[in-house]
């Protein structure tokens, strides 16, 4: 077989503008087109090989001809010292390392979320629920996202490194100005935005600093003293690689379980019976959220750059070139799921990527889902005939697949109420 090159695409009718309205609405409609017919796919816009189908995306996870290491080839570009200051905070995540300064990150960060006993926070997860569901009721909120699914993940990671409770509405703007700044989330690329953001993350920086020299004098039980240590590892953390890991744990898992959250509540009750069904058997609310992961999961692609020569389905991909592997792809692939499309109860559990493979797979995922299945089975329990008005409008961004608001309409009685 004669190699393609990226010079000469073949199929140039295929959907592979991850950006189109069309696409943004519907990414499975383009990912399963792409991967029926040209599975490698060389796309001139975005010039990167998108990779749709599931056993690529898990053997690519595993490749280490795909390197991780995403945001240092950015820095080269970045002007201003506040860019290069905070893009110099980013580059040393570990999500975007390759060992072995990925292995030694991991392995730190796995054992302080290891000591964080994440099952034991199920009863103050619930609590946390509880809260904003109720305000939600009392204010007779409409946005379900601004409501629930997009502070409880703020609050969850600012206790969890043991920060002041007063001090979770800049975790939230920083989130935002992460994201901005670590992907141009939005399709925003105004700079005066973008400045703001990068002032906004010196500020986070500082705090974090604080925080973690705090924490160095006053251990707690937070994840921050417990990334911190007793001080006898010879490879501990420096106060720089804590405050980058304090960023990630806000970038990594703040929009990606608001995400969940809106997601799973806007496919969950498309179908009333369905919502019904799994609001009445609470063992139908885990299986209900892995499928919503499969099915509508808060990250689309992600992004991988090709360190060595390699073929893969004919394609030759060489150095240099950018891998987008479309897990919204691989998690619908009828190769490897049975009718990938429907909401299945009984569907074998967690052989989705939604949180990825390999080295880098989500450290977060067991809160994540704990988070996930607390929010969407409390809202089905306490909003009864739960339903999203209108049809979901995704913010035009490659990587997420994310709703800026929920508007829904229920039955449930507001707190107060005569009803
Ligand atoms: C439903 C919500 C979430 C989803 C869908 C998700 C998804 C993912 C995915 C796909 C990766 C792999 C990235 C790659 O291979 O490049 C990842 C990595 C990661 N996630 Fe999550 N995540 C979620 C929530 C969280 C939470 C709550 C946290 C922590 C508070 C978190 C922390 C991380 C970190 C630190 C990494 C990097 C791991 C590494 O590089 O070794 N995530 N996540």
């Amino acid at each position: 077989m004669t190699p393609v090159t990226p010079e000469t695409p073949e199929t140039p009718d295929l959907p592979d503008d991850l950006l189109t309205p069309e696409a943004v609405r519907d990414p499975d409609g383009a990912a399963a087109v792409l991967r029926e017919h040209d599975p490698v796919h060389w796309s001139p816009t975005h010039r990167a090989w998108l990779v749709t189908r599931f056993d690529d995306v898990v053997a690519a996870f595993r490749n280490p001809a795909l390197s991780s290491d995403r945001v240092r080839p950015l820095m080269t570009r970045a002007s201003g010292a506040p860019s290069r200051r905070v893009l110099g905070l980013i580059s040393e995540w570990m999500v975007v390392t390759d060992p072995p300064a990925h292995t030694r990150l991991r392995r730190l960060a796995g054992a302080a979320f290891k000591q964080q006993q994440i099952a034991a926070m199920e009863e103050r997860i619930q609590g946390l629920v509880d809260e904003l569901v109720d305000a939600f009721l009392a204010d007779e909120g409409t946005d379900l996202v601004a409501g629930v699914a997009y502070p409880l993940p703020a609050i969850v990671i600012a206790e969890m490194l043991g920060a002041p409770p007063a001090d979770r509405d800049r975790f939230r703007a920083w989130s935002d100005e992460l994201a901005l700044v670590a992907f141009g989330a939005g399709g925003d690329a105004r700079p005066d935005r973008h400045e703001r953001a990068l002032r906004g993350l010196e500020e986070m920086a500082g705090y974090f600093r604080e925080l973690v020299a705090h924490r160095r004098r006053e251990p707690g039980g937070d994840m921050l003293s417990a990334m911190i240590g007793e001080g006898s590892d010879p490879e501990a953390l420096s106060d720089d690689e804590l405050v980058g890991m304090c960023a990630l744990l806000l970038f990594a898992g703040h929009e990606t379980t608001t995400n969940a959250i809106a997601n799973a509540v806007r496919l969950l009750t498309a179908d009333p019976a369905l919502r019904d069904r799994v609001r009445d058997d609470p063992a139908l609310v885990n299986p209900a959220v892995e499928e919503a992961l499969r099915l509508v999961g808060p990250i689309k692609v992600l992004v991988r750059w090709v360190v060595e020569d390699h073929e893969l389905r004919g394609r030759e991909i060489r150095r240099g070139e950018r891998v987008y592997l479309l897990l919204c792809g691989a998690n619908r692939d009828p190769e490897r799921f049975t009718d990938p499309d429907t909401v299945d109860l009984a569907r074998e559990r967690a052989t989705h990527v939604a949180f990825g493979r390999g080295i880098h797979a989500c450290i977060g995922a067991q809160l994540a889902r704990i988070e996930t299945r607390i929010a969407v089975g409390t809202l089905l329990r306490r909003l009864p005939g739960l339903r999203v008005a209108g049809d979901a409008e995704y913010l035009p961004t490659i990587a997420s697949r994310a709703q800026e608001s929920l508007t829904v309409v229920h039955d449930g009685v507001p707190a107060g109420s005569a009803r």
